[in-house]
């Protein structure tokens, strides 16, 4: 099983790199596409959209239509979740009967659990008493196989960002690692809102970090050749020894290698990718 993480596209209209948010994710989709073999699944770990607008969800639904992989979609703090539902609801979002945007694929070899981290009232996450029930709930539903649960925020402290917490305080955030930790069964930990690769730990379990698909919102440096070749990462499942994270560079014509020398990660996180260029430089915040 191969899942394809995408983040933080923050589609918009009106802003000078629109049509470049837009470019970034559309060539991401079809890079995912030509992979041979190719990804059983994208999961994106939200900040679809920078603005929330209908408009805004409307063409980030024209453009998953292009993936040949099922699309699913966890919200992030610049996601409007109503909007998103109403474009989404049934697609690449499949929560019902909830104010939360979470819920469960059962249809590969590891459950995936989209989680919903936003509150309206912070850029930060938050996970409240309902949503840790609800989560328990659902991981609970089936005792049999592992699971992958993918957010927005980061459940554990990230040491290379501005923010090393990124919750509005420590224990919406300890909630949500004990719930993940209660059933053994939680093997990986998929979230964006940070811009930059990284990774860390929730008691026994990786979590990653995938960089923002915006290529201008990106964080870390990166030589020139590689400033407008969008990222991604590429999780790959092995029954024996869980995932492994590849940082994958999306090929452009003329390429006859496309991996980033050094890109490949272990368990110490993606190496080779470093700091570009800060989202505050285009009045953006996370
Ligand atoms: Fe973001």
């Amino acid at each position: 099983m191969i899942v394809a993480q995408i983040s933080d596209t923050h589609i918009v209209h009106g802003v000078p790199d629109a049509d470049r948010r837009v470019a970034d994710l559309e060539r991401t989709i079809a890079d995912i596409n030509a992979l041979d073999p190719r990804p059983d699944v994208i999961v994106h770990t939200g900040d679809i959209t920078h603005g929330g607008r209908p408009e805004d969800y409307a063409l980030v639904a024209s453009l998953f239509r292009a993936a040949r992989a099922p699309v699913y979609v966890a919200p992030g703090n610049r996601d409007h979740r109503e909007h998103l539902r109403a474009a989404l609801a049934g697609g690449a979002c499949r929560a019902t009967g909830s104010p939360f945007l979470d819920y469960s694929i059962e249809d590969f070899a590891v459950r995936l659990i989209a989680v919903d981290t936003v509150t309206t009232a912070s850029n930060k996450g938050d996970f409240c008493a309902e949503r840790v029930r609800r989560l328990l709930e659902r991981i609970d539903a089936d005792r049999a196989k592992p699971i992958v649960a993918f957010m927005h925020h980061p459940p554990f402290v990230v040491t290379v960002g501005p923010d090393a917490l990124n919750f509005t305080s420590p224990e919406p955030m300890h909630r949500l690692q004990q719930a993940l930790q209660h059933s053994g069964r939680v093997i990986g930990v998929f979230c964006g809102h940070v811009h930059r690769s990284t990774g860390g730990w929730i008691g026994a379990i990786r979590a990653m970090v995938a960089p923002s698909t915006a290529t201008t919102l990106r964080k870390g440096d990166f030589p020139q050749h590689l400033r407008d070749r969008p990222i991604y990462h590429l999780h790959r499942y092995d029954p024996a020894f869980g995932f492994s994270t590849e940082a994958r560079v999306v090929a452009i014509a003329g390429d006859d290698r496309v991996a980033a020398p050094g890109a490949r990660s272990g368990a110490g996180g993606p190496a080779g990718l470093e700091r570009r260029r800060d989202p505050s430089e285009h009045g953006l915040e996370r």
